[in-house]
């Protein structure tokens, strides 16, 4: 049984999407790796779910032929800058990241020649051109860790995210040279009402992602990567959070802890919560077409791909 897509009418869309996805995984010989901000259904479907720096650690080891990124195109570029010889398909080419947009290669390459004998750090949240441009890449799981490798007097520029980078600074006691990048999402959030839902629920804990505003992380009890903040919220003995990330990871925390309570803490605007309006331009839908017809693939020019493979192996070697 069929069901047609209606900006594709000629393609045909089995009604069961998710056997039809298996069948073409061992097709493939394809391995479907999503973030924790993809839609419930896609991170039903993966064969792993994890934060960047796991997904990496995944692309690195996989002997699939196939990798199926579920994520952003920063992601599954990052995976094939490990896996040049595999096919790295992304099932929705425009799935970009305001983070890594906010960083664009020729303006950073003058911050860094302005900044002669620096280090430069940069979030993996930028594109290979940025990655290039690096000495080591780092995650929200292990900048941190990175930073107090550095020898003490030696300067660093940090690139892309400001907050994360305002958030090293204060664990490390660091100066760092900052780029002034932000997430879309994470500099979105209201301290105001995340301050009012904290009055209506007072057993409730604030945990927060590092690349939220200052303002936010403040109210925070615990702050992490995805992958910490999953961890942290399974092992705390409270009963309910206000989850301040993408609602996207609230999927695995509730199976994983059925009876607690995720409040998903709200934006700025008038919405509920805050979804990534990159990461959702994926769909299962979209999964499976990109399974079935090999396409959109992650392509990059060589020369770029070994001058970022480089710092992507630094980051893999510094972290514990
Ligand atoms: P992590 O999952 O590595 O914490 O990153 C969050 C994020 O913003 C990815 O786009
Ligand atoms: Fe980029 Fe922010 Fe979306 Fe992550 S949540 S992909 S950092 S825009």
């Amino acid at each position: 049984m069929f069901t047609t897509l209606s900006s594709q009418s000629s393609v045909e869309i089995p009604a069961d999407l998710f056997g039809a996805i298996e069948e073409l995984k061992q097709e493939l010989n394809g391995i479907i790796l999503a973030h924790y901000y993809q839609d419930p259904d896609i991170q039903d479907v993966a064969d792993y779910i994890g934060d960047s720096l796991g997904l990496s650690r995944k692309a690195a080891a996989t002997d699939a032929a196939v990798i199926v990124f579920a994520g952003v195109h920063f992601m599954a570029e990052t995976a094939k800058i490990l896996n040049p010889e595999k096919l790295v398909l992304l099932p929705d080419l425009d799935a970009g990241c305001s983070l890594a947009d906010s960083c664009p290669p020729q303006a950073f390459a003058q911050f860094k020649a302005a900044h002669p004998d620096h280090t430069v750090i940069s979030y993996i949240n930028c594109t290979a051109e940025i990655k290039a441009l690096s000495d080591i890449i780092c995650t929200s799981s292990n900048a941190v860790d990175i930073v107090r490798q550095i020898p003490a007097d030696q300067p660093i520029i940090f690139a892309p995210d400001r907050n994360l980078g305002k958030y090293v600074m204060a664990e490390t006691g660091r100066e760092l040279v900052l780029w002034e990048g932000a997430c879309m999402v994470h500099e979105n959030f209201s301290e105001k009402k995340i301050v009012q839902l904290q009055i209506a629920h007072p057993d409730a804990e604030v945990i927060a992602h590092p690349e939220c505003e200052p303002a936010v992380l403040r109210h925070a009890s615990y702050i992490g990567s995805t992958t910490a903040l999953l961890k942290y919220a399974r092992q705390s003995s409270s009963s309910a959070f206000i989850v301040a990330t993408e609602p996207g990871i609230i999927h695995q925390m509730q199976k994983d802890a059925r009876d607690k309570t995720f409040i998903p803490a709200p934006p700025m605007n008038s919405c509920a919560c805050n979804e990534c309006p990159h990461m959702r331009l994926n769909t299962l839908e979209k999964l499976y077409l990109a399974m079935k017809y090999r396409t959109p693939e992650i392509t990059l020019p060589e020369a770029t791909r070994m001058a970022a493979l480089q710092p992507i192996q630094r980051m893999l070697a510094m972290s514990h």
